[in-house]
């Protein structure tokens, strides 16, 4: 182990045996019904924590879908991002990010291939428990991959007990609005977490012929009431993906779970990328996209440098070499 990974294991350790931290929300429930806040605990020495935002506060503990739930009350906007390996899925953690997602967009993005469709739950499983073990704060959502669901609630909540069991994942997402209604009561009931996906759901792309814009006219109404269904059904919340944006600010003030965008416009609770598309590693994105970083230029560059000191012989010199 090395001294960076020791330092993270040991402050792993420490966040996970810290008792009842007030990292994000209020310590004790029910603090918010209280006519003055804080003046019971005052009384008796002690004063309720202010809530922390989930991203930008000081909390170390594991983000639950209870802090979750409690941001959509204060209001508050958050950021998600995909994650698919044990470092970069630390690098996000130690920026604060409170959610990835192990997007079943790693058909594409780790294992090359066009469509999200060919990827399977073992091949998810991996990524998933490098994802977990490479974080100690961030909730970890597992994707349920085309195929693993679809025909039943029974086959839905075998694929997400052994994301639970296999992996670690907190929780799982699937695509789909009421024909997934079902699958999403049963796994809740068993105490799965579950996110919905509406909107551009990119396992239907031979259903939609291409990846278009959804959810635009009569369209629209549907997306609505599939997303009150899904919230009915127990979902704790719901990503919108490339639907526009009025649409979205209207399922977002209509329910009472979080919205999470992705081309969906400025009004939803938070905002999810894949990495790859937001640090500018992917070679062709979606207009939604914005690029945070190049990536791919500082790798390519790296590489290159890399090559050429090998080529002249200058790598490696005798710093880079034992006696
Ligand atoms: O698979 C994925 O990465 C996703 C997000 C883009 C929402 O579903």
């Amino acid at each position: 182990m090395t001294s960076q990974q020791d330092a993270h294991a040991q402050a792993a350790t420490t966040a996970r045996t810290t008792p009842a931290e007030p990292a994000v929300g209020p310590a004790a429930p029910g603090a918010r019904t209280t006519a003055a806040p804080g003046a019971r605990t005052e009384a008796l020495g002690t004063r309720t924590p202010a809530p922390e935002p989930l991203y930008g506060g000081r909390g170390t503990r594991r983000i639950t879908v209870r802090d979750i739930t409690m941001a959509k009350e204060r209001g508050e906007k958050w950021p998600m991002l995909t994650a698919y390996d044990a470092l970069t899925a630390r690098v996000f953690d130690d920026a604060g990010i409170p959610v990835l997602l192990v997007g079943d967009s790693a058909a594409m993005v780790v294992y090359g291939h066009d469509t999200t469709i060919p990827v399977t739950v073992d091949d998810l499983i991996p990524l998933t428990a490098a994802v977990v073990r490479g974080t100690s704060r961030a909730l970890v959502v597992a994707d349920l991959p085309f195929g693993s669901y679809q025909a039943s609630p029974e086959a839905a909540l075998r694929a997400a007990v052994r994301f639970l069991k296999e992996a670690g994942a907190h929780a799982v997402k699937l695509e789909g609005g009421y024909r997934v209604v079902r699958q999403v009561e049963d796994m809740v009931a068993a105490g799965i977490p579950v996110m919905a996906h509406l909107g551009l759901t990119p396992q239907s792309v031979n259903a939609f012929g291409g990846y278009r814009v959804q959810g635009r006219g009569e369209d629209g109404e549907r997306l609505l009431h599939d997303a009150k269904a899904l919230q009915a059904a127990g979902a704790f919340s719901v990503v919108l993906e490339a639907v526009p944006a009025e649409l979205a600010a209207r399922v977002t003030a209509t329910l009472s779970i979080p919205t999470i965008g992705i081309g969906a416009g400025p009004a939803c609770d938070a905002q999810v990328l894949v990495w790859q598309d937001m640090a500018g590693l992917s070679p062709r994105t979606a207009k939604f996209v914005k690029r945070y970083a190049d990536v791919g230029g500082v790798l390519r560059d790296a590489a290159q440098s890399f090559a050429t000191d090998v080529v002249a012989g200058s790598f490696p010199t005798e710093e880079y070499s034992y006696r």
